[in-house]
Formats: structure tokens, C-alpha cells, sequence
């Protein structure tokens, strides 16, 4: 069978993509479509005291103007069990169900017209008067309160420990205790978040921007009261998400109701600015790190805190310090996490969400303690390795971390490195070298898939997985053909419908080793029924096999799903991540010429795609580093920001030689695939090694991110 996993083949969705065949959520053609433009909330907490829609019901092409008044009341039926992307306390936002407001933003009313520019004129038309409250809009530390018991029981606990950290802190030899934060992020995504809602009947089709179709199904079906059976939801393509396309948002239930009010299907795709609102971010917080150690580096006490801004309606909790229980070996190490309640919307998952944050924090420590030590930093991580997981008290699946640091620091050149901060420059610039380690827990769910081969030679593969940009189908395209046997170009493989076999999010890295295992299962399956068919005649093509039985197509479904290597093995995708940096110290400028980065991510099913997914989670880093905050106004409780102009993110002149590479590994423990997920990882580390290189060139050690020019200069 010839090698077909594991080749750099070109992206099968590509040239549909560069020529603009490949279709949106906003951009279904859909006859008698109607448009719809949401009104926001002004203010951020209070009541609407009267909504006049007079004006803009009288705008030419204006089908309708809904608000809480008029809207059908919604069942908001309470589910069996809350997804894995929603938060474990809390209750979603109901669309148009009352006149409390909640924050700044809240869709207030929709306006529904023939056309996007009547509905959006229209809905500026909207008189919304309000009685105003006092909102909770700064973040104060004294604020944190320890998320809920189901908050805690979801994963998310308040406060872990083993052994005596503190007491182990007061005894340390050396020791650093910092505090450091990141700046409210949100993804900016290309592609707005859009809904087209359709109802034929008692009949829904949604076409909608998701990374789970079967979620937005199953929750859709919860608000309106209406068997899932009943709700199509189709996402063929995602213009990037980076974890906003997990949950399903305000915008989905306002296209349902806004297209059930007027009788039409109806469009709403979110502004620029609604993007900042009618979805989540990663949350601001807050963190401090205190580290003990032995002369010779041991680690003695790890104790991480963190206190992240949530939202008054729902607790958002992240996995920030599963990092500071996992990445080193520590006799003693313990965690607290808080969250304040504010008036904002809530955040939700942004790419390594509090993985990467929490390892930012943790890095930045052990870069510091390192210098407090007179030890080198990698020098430092070696001491401290994990041969397994201390918190779980489980080996890992597999580990090849040590390879990682060996690799990055022999391409990046680490041992040329002169430890002492403002000692390297070029010019009147000031270089600085640092780095981090990343770690991102890898997971697995069940995944089905269906497979069909056809006696014209050709197969297709389905799952109502999604393909956010990593290259989905491009890998289980790969996966499909290798395993049965045909070239790349035979294999169609769809996704994104829930009419499709059920497949787990497309969230937490973990798409390869889920769906790709059920697609194997499902190629594996139909080779099987091949095999029976052909008893005999082993030598015969399945094309040939199809002939003799008189068959226009074969097809087999099957589920893989994770068996008891979770209760096992702890596993994980590793990476250790080196980064130059060069600071004019006139104008506090940070560059970053390269960074090197060295990942263990299980095997690799197409190198090509991989190292795309690195430099991007290596931009995000970046970004996080260096430039991306949405700047709150607390008088408003608004971010400022909210459009691409003034929201920083790195561009191409800010990214220059990004080198990633892949350690040999091959995780079969974990899963049939042997792929440990890769995504996230390539994000976390990124922006603590920046961080730790700036101190290195400057011996300025700016802890809140992002570092900007004003930090560096004085
Ligand atoms: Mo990712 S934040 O799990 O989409």
C-alpha cells in the first residue's frame, strides 16, 4: 500500500478556496433571503425602558423590527446534560426574552429587511431609552471568587495542591515570586460570524459558521423547543474561528426567530464591531507566580494564581494552571483560580484557551528564576523534566520533549548564547534570546464516519466534522485514501452537516486523533466488507470486485472511540520554543527575526499542513506578546477597539523566519493513528520566550502583556 500519511499533500480545498468557490455561511444563495441588522445595547447594565421602532418600521423595505415586546417567547429548554463548549455554571443569554441588560452590546432588537443596507440604516433608526445601573466594569483582584461547585467538578477547580508548596516556598534556597497578566484578546477571525436561517414548516436549516454542527443542532433545539430531528445544520467551510465557532451564540437563535417572525429565511452576519460582543474572548487575568528552588535547580514550590473577568450570566473557566501541575517535575505545587463577575459578555475558548496563558505565566517564571539562579534557561527546564505526569500520577503515553529542546536549541543556536541581559547587539540594536517550554493536554472522542466506494473508481468519506483552516480535509482525505488503497484525487471527503455521521467538536486540538481514527475505523470497515466480497480472489481491484457482484457502491460506517489508555497514560503534545528578538532601545521597538520552534505532536499526517498550523499558532503567540489588547473603557465597559484597524494583530511585516520542526513520535498508545493533536501547542511558549528575550536585550522585565514600545522606553 503506498504511503499516502504522513506526505506533504497540497490542500484538496485549496483551489476551490483561492477562487472563490468554496461557500460561507453568509454567502448560501438562498431564494427570498432577508436581511437582518441587530441592535446593541449602549449601555452596560440596566433595563430598556422603551424601544420606539416606529422610524425605522417605516423604512422602505423594512419586513420587521423585533424586540423583547414583540418576539415569540422561547422555551429555552433545559438541557440533560451542558456541552463540553459551555460554560458548567451560568445561563446563556436569551435573546429578546426581557429588558434586563447585562453589558455593553447586548442585542437589544433586530431589524429585518430585502436588503443588508435598508436593515442596517434601518436599525440605526431603533430608540432604545434605558434605566441605567451600576455596572461592574473594572476588574478588581479583591473581586475573585472561587468558581462554583460545578464549575470545580467540570475540570475547573478553585484550588489544587500537592504536598506543602508553601511551606516548601518558605524553606527554598532561591526563589522568585512575580505577577504577570495578558490583555483581553479576541479572535478576529477573517470570516465574520453569519447564520442563514431557513424554516420549511416545523422544519429548520441552519446555515451557519461552526466548529460543531451537531452542537448548534442539539442547543437550537433546546431554545425553540424542537426535536433535533427537526434542525439541519450545514458548515462546509470556516473562515478561521480559533474556538469562537465552539459555542452557539445569540446571532444563531436571532436568525431562527427573526426568519420564523417574517416567514422567509433570513441572514444576520455579524459587523466587525459585533464580533467584539455576540461572541466570547479570551478573558483578561491575572496571575502570579511564586517558584522555589534547590541550588541546583530543582524545583521545590510551584504556587500559580490566577484570576480571570468572566461574565454576570455565565462562569467562564479556563485550564490556566494545569500547566503549573503538569509541565515539571514538583513535589509540591499549588493553584488557585478566581474569577470576577463583570458586566462584558463572555469570554469563551481562544486558541489554547488558558493553556497557553497559564504556560505564559509559568515560563515567564522560570525564565526568571533562572536568571535568580545563575542558570541557564534550558539548563533550568532539563533539571525539572517530567518523566511523567506528577499530577495525575500517570506515565505519559509518550514524551518527546527532550528531543524538542535538543532539536530548537541546536537549529536556533543556543549555546552561543551570552547569558548576561543587554550584552548582545548589532548596531544600536540590543538582541535577546529566549525561550519556553509548551505543553497542550491532548484528548480524544468518540468520531464516526461513513464511508462509500463507488465502481467508477472513486470513494467518499463523510463526518459532520468541521475544518476551522488546519486542513481537515485535507488529513482525512490522506487518511481515507492510504487506507483504502486509492490516490488522493479518488477520495471526495465532505464535512460540516449534521445529516453526516456524528463527529466531536473541532476544538481542543483534538480532530486528528478523533475523527481520523473514525475515518479509519470506516476505511478499515469497508476493506473488510471488500475483502468478504472478493473471497478468493484477493488479487481483484475493488473496482473489479464491485463488477463481479453487480454493485454501483459499497459503503460501511463505524465509530472509533478512546478505549482505557486515558484512565492509563496522562498524554500530551510537547514543544520548546526559541525566539530572537531585537529591540531599539531609542523607540522601544520590538522585532522578532525568528523563532525556532520543535514540536512533539504524535505523528504527522501531512507535514505541509502541520507546519502551517505551527507558524500560525507562532503569529498568535506573537500577537499575544507584542501587540494584541482590546482596550476597555471602564467609564462604558465597552472595548474601544473592536475593528481590525485598532486591534493590533501581527502582520506580515512583523513575522519574519519562523522555523518549525517535528520530532520523530508516534503516539499508538494514545490512539490507532498515533496523532497527538496539533494545533494549540504551537501557540503556547510563544510568548513567554519573547517576553523572557526582550528582558535578555533590554534587562527590562515587562510582565504584562502585551509589551508595547512605552514599556521599553522611559
Ligand atoms: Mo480551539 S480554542 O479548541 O477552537
Amino acid at each position: 500500500m503506498k504511503a499516502i500519511i504522513g506526505e506533504p499533500v497540497n490542500r484538496v480545498d485549496g483551489p476551490a478556496k483561492v477562487t472563490g468557490q468554496a461557500v460561507y455561511a453568509a454567502e448560501f444563495k438562498i431564494p427570498n433571503l432577508a436581511y437582518a441588522a441587530v441592535v446593541s445595547s449602549t449601555i452596560p447594565r440596566g433595563r430598556i425602558s422603551g424601544i420606539d421602532a416606529g422610524e425605522a418600521e417605516r423604512v422602505r423595505g423594512v419586513l420587521a423590527v423585533i424586540w423583547y415586546e414583540n418576539a415569540e417567547r422561547l422555551p429555552y429548554r433545559e438541557l440533560e446534560q451542558r456541552p463540553l463548549v459551555d460554560p458548567k455554571s451560568g445561563d446563556q443569554l436569551r435573546v429578546f426574552q426581557g429588558a434586563e441588560i447585562l453589558f455593553s452590546g447586548q442585542p437589544v432588537a433586530v431589524v429585518i429587511a430585502e436588503t443588508q443596507e435598508q436593515a442596517d440604516g434601518a436599525a440605526r433608526m431603533v430608540r432604545v431609552t434605558y434605566e441605567v445601573e451600576e455596572p461592574t466594569t473594572v476588574f478588581q483582584l479583591s473581586d475573585g471568587k472561587p468558581p462554583s461547585e460545578e464549575t470545580a467538578k467540570g475540570g475547573r477547580p478553585g484550588d489544587t495542591s500537592r504536598g506543602d508548596a508553601d511551606g516548601a516556598l518558605g524553606r527554598a534556597p532561591v526563589r522568585i515570586d512575580m505577577t504577570c497578566s495578558h490583555a483581553r484578546e479576541h479572535h478576529n477571525a477573517m470570516e465574520p460570524h453569519a447564520t442563514i436561517a431557513e424554516w420549511d414548516g416545523d422544519h429548520l436549516t441552519l446555515y451557519d459558521k461552526s466548529q460543531w454542527v451537531d452542537n448548534v443542532r442539539m442547543e437550537i433545539a433546546h431554545v425553540f423547543g424542537t426535536p433535533e430531528a427537526n434542525i439541519r445544520v450545514v458548515s462546509p467551510f470556516v473562515g478561521g474561528a480559533f474556538g469562537s465557532g465552539l459555542r452557539t451564540w445569540p446571532h444563531v437563535t436571532i436568525a431562527a426567530l427573526a426568519a420564523r417572525h417574517v416567514r422567509r429565511p433570513v441572514r444576520v452576519e455579524l459587523t466587525r464591531r459585533e464580533c467584539y460582543t455576540s461572541i466570547g474572548m479570551r478573558p483578561y487575568t491575572l496571575q502570579r507566580v511564586a517558584l522555589g528552588a534547590e541550588r541546583n535547580g530543582r524545583l521545590t514550590s510551584i504556587i500559580q494564581e490566577a484570576c480571570a473577568q468572566t461574565s454576570v450570566y455565565e462562569e467562564y473557566a479556563e485550564t490556566t494552571l494545569e500547566p503549573a501541575q503538569t509541565t515539571y517535575s514538583c513535589p509540591n505545587v499549588r493553584t488557585q483560580y478566581r474569577l470576577v463577575e463583570m458586566n462584558t459578555n463572555s469570554p469563551c475558548p481562544m486558541r489554547a484557551p488558558g493553556t497557553s496563558t497559564g504556560t505564559m505565566a509559568l515560563e515567564m517564571a522560570m525564565d526568571e528564576l533562572a536568571e535568580a539562579l545563575g542558570m541557564d534557561p534550558l539548563e533550568l527546564r532539563l533539571r525539572n523534566y517530567a518523566e511523567r505526569d506528577e499530577s495525575a500520577d500517570l506515565p505519559w503515553s509518550s514524551k518527546e520533549l527532550r528531543a524538542c529542546y535538543e532539536t530548537a536549541a541546536k537549529r536556533f543556536g543556543w549555546s552561543r548564547r551570552n547569558p548576561k541581559s543587554g550584552s548582545m547587539r548589532d548596531g544600536r540594536s540590543l538582541i535577546g534570546w529566549g525561550m519556553a517550554t509548551a505543553i497542550y493536554h491532548a484528548e480524544r472522542s468518540a468520531a464516526a464516519a461513513q464511508a462509500i466506494l463507488y465502481a467508477n473508481g472513486t470513494a467518499v468519506v463523510r463526518t459532520a466534522a468541521s475544518d476551522m483552516g488546519p486542513g481537515t480535509y485535507t488529513s482525512m482525505t490522506q487518511v481515507a485514501a492510504e487506507t483504502l488503497g486509492l490516490p488522493v484525487e479518488k477520495v471526495h471527503f465532505e464535512l460540516g452537516d449534521t445529516e453526516m455521521p456524528k463527529a466531536p467538536v473541532h476544538g481542543g486540538s483534538i480532530t486528528m486523533a478523533s475523527v481520523g481514527n473514525g475515518v479509519l475505523a470506516a476505511c478499515q470497515a469497508l476493506r473488510g466488507k471488500l475483502k468478504e466480497l472478493a473471497a478468493g480472489h484477493d488479487s481483484a481491484t475493488f473496482v473489479e470486485v464491485l463488477h463481479r457482484h453487480g454493485l454501483e457502491r459499497l459503503e460501511a460506517e463505524a465509530e472509533a472511540k478512546p478505549g482505557n489508555e486515558q484512565k492509563n497514560y496522562a498524554s500530551a503534545a510537547f514543544g520548546a520554543v526559541f525566539v530572537e528578538v531585537r529591540v531599539d532601545p531609542a523607540f522601544g521597538a520590538v522585532r522578532v527575526p525568528r523563532i525556532v520552534g520543535a514540536y512533539d505532536a504524535g505523528r504527522i499526517v501531512n507535514p505541509k499542513i502541520a507546519r502551517s498550523q505551527c507558524i500560525g499558532g507562532m503569529v498568535g503567540g506573537l500577537g499575544m506578546a507584542l501587540e494584541e489588547i482590546a482596550e476597555w473603557d471602564e467609564r462604558l465597559g465597552r472595548v474601544m477597539n473592536a475593528n481590525l484597524a485598532e486591534y493590533l494583530v501581527p502582520v506580515n511585516a512583523d513575522v519574519a523566519e519562523l522555523d518549525v520542526q517535528f520530532v520523530p513520535s508516534n503516539d499508538t498508545i494514545f490512539n490507532p493513528l498515533g496523532a497527538k493533536g496539533l494545533a494549540e501547542i504551537a501557540l503556547c511558549g510563544v510568548a513567554p520566550a519573547i517576553a523572557s528575550a526582550v528582558y535578555h536585550a533590554t534587562g527590562k522585565r515587562v510582565r504584562h502583556l502585551p509589551i508595547r514600545p512605552e514599556s521599553l522606553v522611559e
